[in-house]
């Protein structure tokens, strides 16, 4: 069997081409606040049609084609073609959903004269691509020693797990129309905070010390992974609004938070002075979000980051710097960087985009504001989404000479 044909690379290919879409569409919504929108298009819809694709189209097929195609440097078996569905189902149902988002939001769409809530349905579609993944990654892992990449990934597929019941719960208290603020808010957060904290940030990080195994032995590193399980569970209370949060749950998830980001500060202690530089700016950006994550635990600190305008920073200092870097340097790690070109490109994008944020907070510098930081955001935003399609056309060009050599 050809190389290609096994080592999940052509998954991690098509996820990228789904993050250059969900990237126009967050440069869309730049764009749209000064020009507006085009056909009709309402900037909350367009909002979640980003957001569902970068998750569920891009980091989690990405990932799981990662994980997949690593696995054999980690439990000595053959590569499996096992997980070949559930990364097929993942790509599709990323992108199924995302039509139904961006013109009806959560609303239900009209088909055939009858509302149907599309974008629910097909959402609902992936959680079985999730649970066909956990299965297969069992089965593929079940008789091997739980050495250090794969206890993160133990934890990364249970969290993956936990977070999915935020959603069954989400979708049966909205069946039995309970309108509790409560209950909503926690299975949201419950889902989508612990999908990007335990699925995420684990997964990843199983990577980097599969490509960096003299940071396996570290008793820093062992404690960590157990700080950061620790405290997962509870950390969905932190991301919700204060309001709906009793003050004694409001300190329990602050304790979770306190140690998830000791945990991540002892992992890039251990990976830091070991990683190759691929992993710095990905690393760095880790470091940001926990500094942040420690700061906001008082509750008064977490008022004045939310007034300030902090969320949308934070929320990509973590999926765009972390994540979206670490899946290219990791993929780079894996298949080389005539395979995947472009990740200082990339790295560069994705720092001016961050820094492009900022202008857009209270914490910038009073006369430095203007319209012009509207036009800079805007123009920077199509930056990531630029360079991942220049990776899919070189290495679509470098196969195609391949081939014609051959
Ligand atoms: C490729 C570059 C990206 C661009 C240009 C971009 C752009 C945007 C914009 C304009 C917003 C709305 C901000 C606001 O309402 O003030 C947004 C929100 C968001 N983005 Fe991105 N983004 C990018 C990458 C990512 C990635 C990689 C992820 C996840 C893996 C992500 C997840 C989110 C989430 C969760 C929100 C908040 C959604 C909400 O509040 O409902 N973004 N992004």
């Amino acid at each position: 069997m050809k190389e290609e044909t096994t080592s999940y690379r052509w998954g991690w290919l098509s996820a990228l081409a789904i993050f250059v879409l969900a990237g126009v569409t967050g440069a869309l919504m730049r764009f749209g606040n000064i020009y507006g929108f085009p056909w009709g298009l309402q900037y909350a819809n367009v909002r979640h049609a980003h957001s569902h694709l970068m998750y569920f189209g891009w980091v989690t097929p990405a990932l799981m084609s990662l994980i997949a195609s690593q696995l054999p440097a980690v439990t000595d078996r053959p590569l499996s073609r096992r997980f070949r569905w559930p990364i097929i189902m993942a790509l599709i149902g990323g992108l199924l959903a995302y039509t139904p988002f961006l013109l009806y939001g959560y609303r239900p769409a009209l088909v055939a004269g009858r509302q149907v809530p599309l974008s629910v349905i097909f959402a609902g579609f992936n959680i079985v691509a999730w649970y066909l993944f956990i299965w297969r990654y069992w089965q593929e892992t079940r008789v091997s020693p739980r050495n250090y990449p794969l206890q993160l990934w133990d934890g990364a597929v249970i969290f993956l797990l936990f977070a999915s019941l935020g959603g069954w719960g989400l979708a049966i208290i909205t069946r039995l129309q309970i309108e509790d603020p409560f209950w909503s808010l926690a299975f949201t957060h419950i889902f989508l905070d612990t999908f990007a904290f335990g699925w995420f940030i684990l997964g990843l990080l199983g990577l980097a010390y599969t490509t960096n195994p003299s940071a396996v032995g570290s008793k820093l590193a062992r404690f960590s992974i157990n700080l950061v399980v620790i405290g997962m569970p509870v950390i969905f209370l932190l991301g919700m609004p204060q309001h709906v949060v009793p003050p004694l749950l409001r300190w329990l998830g602050a304790l979770g938070g306190l140690l998830v980001a000791a945990g991540l500060l002892g992992h890039i202690g251990v990976l830091w002075p070991l990683a190759s530089v691929k992993w710095k700016a990905p690393l760095f950006f880790l470091g940001l979000t926990a500094v942040t994550l420690l700061i906001t635990l008082h509750p008064s600190a977490a008022r004045c980051a939310t007034i300030a305008g902090l969320r949308i920073p934070y929320l990509h200092w973590l999926l765009l710097g972390f994540v979206t870097l670490g899946l290219v340097s990791a993929a780079q790690e894996k298949w080389g960087e005539e395979a995947i070109p472009g990740r200082r490109w990339m790295t560069l994008t994705v720092i001016l985009l961050i820094i492009s944020l900022m202008p857009l907070t209270s914490l910038w510098l009073p006369f430095l504001r203007g319209v012009w930081t509207r036009h800079f955001n805007a123009w920077a935003s199509i930056g990531p989404a630029l360079v991942g399609a220049g990776i899919l056309i070189a290495v679509w060009v470098h196969g195609r000479r391949r081939q014609l050599n051959s």
